[in-house]
């Protein structure tokens, strides 16, 4: 009869720590990486994002001899490993990549937009993109030359 009750709280713990990993408290562990939807909605949003810059005469003349299928494979990396995906960024540091580029405070806001309107072309929910945004924010001071 013991050995019964046993196995039938073992039961009940197992099927309690299943039900449980379907609610909401668990699903907000799930990385900024899946919630984006993965390596492949990343890749769609910055390929966006690149035509959005390329369309964007306050910036695309900075891009004029830039080698943009090389840019894009960074940035789907760059974005896939800091939100927590199975990435691995292999560009060159912030700094050392923008450095000469004379990038004003106007230009990197403008990026920003353009980045912005490629999450929207896509429904990235707004707490999603303000993770994203948040993570890329701070390289800003490694970016800008001209402030
Ligand atoms: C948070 C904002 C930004 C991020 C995350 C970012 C990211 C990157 C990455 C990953 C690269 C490639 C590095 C490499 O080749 O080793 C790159 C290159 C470059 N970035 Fe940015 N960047 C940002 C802002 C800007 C801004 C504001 C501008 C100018 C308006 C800019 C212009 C460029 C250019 C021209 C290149 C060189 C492309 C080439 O030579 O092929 N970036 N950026």
């Amino acid at each position: 009869m013991r050995e019964a009750k046993k196995v039938l709280y073992a039961a009940i713990a197992v099927t309690c720590s299943w039900a449980l990993c379907g609610t909401s408290a668990f699903a907000e562990e799930r990385s900024l990486y899946e919630r984006l939807g993965g390596v492949g909605a990343i890749q769609a949003v910055v390929t966006k994002f690149i035509s959005n810059v390329g369309a964007d005469s306050r910036i695309n003349g900075y891009f004029k001899n830039a080698d943009l299928k090389q840019l894009n494979k960074h940035l789907v990396n760059q974005v896939c490993q800091a939100t927590g995906g199975p990435c691995t960024y292999e560009g060159r540091d912030m700094k050392t990549a923008h450095k000469g580029m004379k990038v004003t405070t106007a230009a990197f806001n403008a990026l920003v937009e353009d980045l912005v309107a490629a999450l929207d072309t896509f429904n990235v929910p707004e707490k999603e993109k303000g993770e994203l945004l948040a993570i890329l924010g701070p390289m800003k001071s490694d970016i800008v030359e001209v402030p």
